[in-house]
């Protein structure tokens, strides 16, 4: 979903998913390209694309109001910054920023041109991510340094592969279903389900019938993502 007062410059370079929620008054320039993720979530007033490199956001990635995803920048050897000075005045370095699946942007934090966050990395709010920010790990300040690792509890909603379950199948259904991963309930109102692609969802009846059955496979489900993200859980 797009608000209203999204600014767009240059839409044939940038891909939104469905899914993916963009606030108002947030700023995209196409540059060399941008695509954003299933379920990512741009809060207002971010900036993705400054400096009109490229730029690849994931899934389920949150992006906290204010934050800014550079692809480019103009090179302080060159005489002028200004992109409203004449071109070759300017030299201008176009880079490939990527945010991986799950990462998260605090408020006001700034990802530099070419910087790489792995998948789940967090870069805490008013952080400037000047290098690559490994999986899993928490980095903020400035410039931003580790401070932590991310760790996952039982309880986290965990996703499983979106194909795992035909989500159009559900919406066409009527009544209430509930994810047996992340125990959320989820009416088939198609305002509210876009948001939990991702997971699969059974009939509530199915899930209080057998929920001795559904907790078990739900540990299994938790156990083997988090051995493939190497978690506590
Ligand atoms: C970075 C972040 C994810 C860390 O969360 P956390 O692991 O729970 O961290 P803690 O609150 O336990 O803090 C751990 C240490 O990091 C420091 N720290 C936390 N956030 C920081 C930040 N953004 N910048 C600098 N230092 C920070 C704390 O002061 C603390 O230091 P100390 O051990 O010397 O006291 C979180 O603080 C953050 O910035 N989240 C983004 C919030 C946001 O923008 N929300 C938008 C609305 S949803």
């Amino acid at each position: 979903m797009i608000y209203e007062s999204v600014l767009i410059l240059k839409p044939e370079m940038v891909q939104i998913a469905e899914s993916a929620r963009v606030d108002s008054f947030v700023k995209v320039e196409g540059g060399l390209g941008v695509t954003i993720g299933d379920c990512t979530h741009v809060a207002s007033f971010c900036h993705i694309n400054g400096g009109g490199g490229k730029v690849t956001i994931g899934r389920h990635v949150g992006l906290s109001s204010g934050a800014k995803v550079l692809g480019g920048r103009a090179e302080i050897m060159g005489l002028s910054t200004s992109a409203a000075s004449p071109p070759e005045m300017q030299i201008v370095t176009r880079l490939h920023t990527r945010i991986g699946d799950y990462c998260l942007i605090g408020t006001n934090a700034v990802v530099m041109p070419g910087v790489v966050m792995g998948e789940g990395a967090a870069l805490g709010a008013g952080g400037v991510a000047t290098k690559n920010i490994p999986a899993w790990e928490i980095w903020a300040g400035v410039p931003a340094r580790k401070i932590g690792q991310r760790v996952l509890s039982a309880s986290t909603p965990y996703p499983v592969a979106a194909d795992a379950f035909d989500i159009r199948e559900v919406t066409d259904g009527v009544g209430s279903y509930i994810c047996p991963i992340c125990l959320r309930v989820i009416s088939n109102s198609p305002d509210v389900f876009p948001r939990c692609c991702g997971h699969y969802m059974v009939e509530k009846e199915d899930w209080e019938s057998n929920q001795e059955a559904w907790m078990t496979a739900r540990a299994y489900e938790i156990e083997k993502l988090a051995k493939a993200h190497r978690l506590n859980v």
